[in-house]
């Protein structure tokens, strides 16, 4: 196996693949492809690394060690035999096989996971000299994904998912996923240098993603991932990425973020996530109804997440919400506003028809996501 050649898929929620792509192509992966579930990009096993240091926008990041279409556990164990696994795991690693089958002849999950960790296994006894696997050792996350017979074996560099960044320990109400906040800030017309505020920022992911952006902070900086424990990743090449990536943070970068919101707990969690993401000083809170807020810059960009009203009791006061959300923007005529909602309401609502809408997925849920652009903006793209 060559681990300087490697094929990698970066897996993306739905209706963010295209994102993904984008993002590793700016990270210098040229060949970045967006795929249905995520995005292909090659490198070395340093690269991958790399990858799931920086990715913002992605799940995991996975090597590629086989793929051909299987429409019998025969062919599934014949395709996880041709790996060389004895390259790639110790004899007394854990195997930790997971996966998905949509759309396929073989779509008991649990048969393909028994059936791949025989292969495994089969393979591992055919080329050590081992009888024996304790499964005492490091964990090898393996995943199969089977879609329309076409089965992807791949090897994950991550463990724990890219979203887990390490600063939420309290989850508040319905907080987004941190790779979707990720997400909102991109599409958002946010650049770094410009105020933004989120004046329902509950447990704050919105201020934190975007903060992370100005600053050039890496979201995995401070988490470990499972590859740092494989053999084949050379821990001096490991460790002179990480300071890199380390060394790039510059939170003098970081300014005028601000959020705001009703309820002084998800103030109080914000402040706290605001602190383990290392951002003391860096992002304001305030406890305010956004029928108070007053901002002072002439420019900027409001990015919320409001209450979607799912249960039927509490549509109306979100479609009251929303209205204030458009009296919050008329008060300052510099600024857009983006709101991600899965209230088909929304726009009805707010009183005005969106500039740009986006489907999105909040988990399950389909969402819009909405921009309003100042007038200033909406010249500048008229142009
Ligand atoms: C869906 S949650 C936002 C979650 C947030 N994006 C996160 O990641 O934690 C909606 C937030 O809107 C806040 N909210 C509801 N009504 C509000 C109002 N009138 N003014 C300000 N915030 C409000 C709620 O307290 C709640 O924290």
């Amino acid at each position: 196996m060559d681990f300087q050649h490697l094929t990698f898929f970066a897996t993306a929620a739905f209706s963010l693949e295209g994102l993904v792509a984008a993002e590793l192509r700016r990270l210098g992966f040229e060949d970045a492809k967006a795929e249905l579930g995520g995005a292909r990009f090659t490198g070395s096993i340093a690269d991958g690394f790399f990858a799931c240091l920086r990715l913002r926008m992605a799940d995991r990041v996975m090597i590629v060690l086989a793929e051909k279409q299987c429409m019998t556990f025969e062919d599934l164990f014949q395709l996880t035999l041709s790996v060389p696994w004895e390259q790639l795991l110790t004899v007394d690693g854990q195997y930790n096989v997971s996966g998905k089958c949509a759309r396929s002849q073989l779509m008991s999950i649990s048969d393909c996971q028994s059936i791949c960790k025989k292969a495994i296994i089969e393979r591992m006894r055919r080329h050590s000299s081992a009888s024996v696997f304790p499964e005492t050792g490091i964990p090898y996350p393996i995943h199969f994904s089977l879609h329309e017979n076409l089965c992807r074996l791949c090897l994950d560099l991550c463990g724990s998912a890219l979203n887990r960044r390490g600063y939420r320990t309290w989850n508040g109400e319905a907080p987004l996923r941190e790779t979707l906040a990720a997400a909102l800030v991109e599409l958002s017309p946010w650049r770094p240098g410009m105020p933004l505020h989120d004046p329902c920022c509950g447990t704050g992911t919105l201020l934190i993603e975007a903060a992370f952006r100005e600053g050039h902070r890496a979201p995995g900086m401070n988490r470990s991932f499972v590859c740092e424990a494989y053999p084949f990743l050379s821990k001096q090449q490991a460790d002179e990425i990480r300071s890199k990536v380390q060394n790039e943070f510059e939170p003098d970068r970081i300014m005028n973020i601000s959020g705001s919101d009703i309820d002084p707990e998800a103030i109080s969690l914000a402040s706290r996530h605001v602190h383990q993401a290392g951002l003391d000083g860096y992002i304001s809170l305030q406890c305010l109804p956004l029928e108070e807020l007053t901002l002072d810059h002439a420019e900027g960009v409001f990015l919320c997440n409001p209450p979607y009203g799912e249960r039927i009791g509490d549509r109306k006061s979100c479609s009251v919400l929303y209205s204030h959300l458009h009296a919050l923007l008329r008060r300052h005529p510099g600024w857009s506003l983006c709101a991600i909602s899965s209230d088909p309401n929304f726009e009805h609502a707010f009183g005005k028809r969106a500039d740009k809408r986006r489907r999105l997925y909040n988990g399950r849920l389909e969402c819009q996501f909405l921009t309003y652009l100042s007038d200033e903006k909406k010249n500048r793209y008229s142009r």
